[in-house]
């Protein structure tokens, strides 16, 4: 089963790509990195749609819908949520569609607190540290994702 379908989710203070911490998450601005991924769908023949919120609620809210709006998968950076959000942790958890976390920066490579992701357990898997790239090597893992695997909770 191939994912035709994606939604990319940007959470807190991703809308500030382009001018935040530059020397960590480059210069490329939310709009550009969103024209990135939207010509990367193209050529694979998925349809995305991002979003970005840095409010925890919509992020939870926007992954229950996944499915009831026609995505088979989403491709999530879910910023520092990442590393404490147990209310993110769970909406992954109780979705059925593929959720693949993807960071711009290597977080393993960075602070201790950002070594530690409470997401990717059941996540479907973490790609980090590839800057833009790591999104569209997002929507790839989606396209060729396999029937979903029993997840570890
Ligand atoms: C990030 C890494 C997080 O630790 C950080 O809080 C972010 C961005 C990344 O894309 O590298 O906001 O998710």
């Amino acid at each position: 089963m191939t994912v035709r379908a994606a939604l990319v989710l940007h959470g807190p203070n991703l809308n500030l790509l382009g001018t935040r911490e530059p020397a960590v998450y480059g210069r490329v601005t939310l709009v550009q990195l969103d024209r990135l991924i939207r010509e990367h769908a193209r050529r694979h023949g998925m349809r995305v749609e991002c979003r970005q919120s840095n409010h925890e609620g919509q992020l939870v809210d926007w992954l229950q819908s996944a499915e009831r709006e026609g995505f088979g998968g989403v491709v999530f950076n879910p910023g520092a949520f990442t590393h404490y959000s147990l209310a993110l942790r769970d909406a992954i958890a109780a979705i059925k569609v593929p959720v693949v976390e993807v960071h711009l920066s290597n977080v393993h490579g960075r602070e201790e607190f950002r070594r530690h992701s409470v997401l990717a357990a059941v996540a479907r898997g973490q790609i980090s540290g590839f800057g833009p790239q790591s999104y569209l090597l997002g929507l790839d893992a989606l396209a060729a994702a396999p029937a979903p695997a029993r997840r570890r909770r």
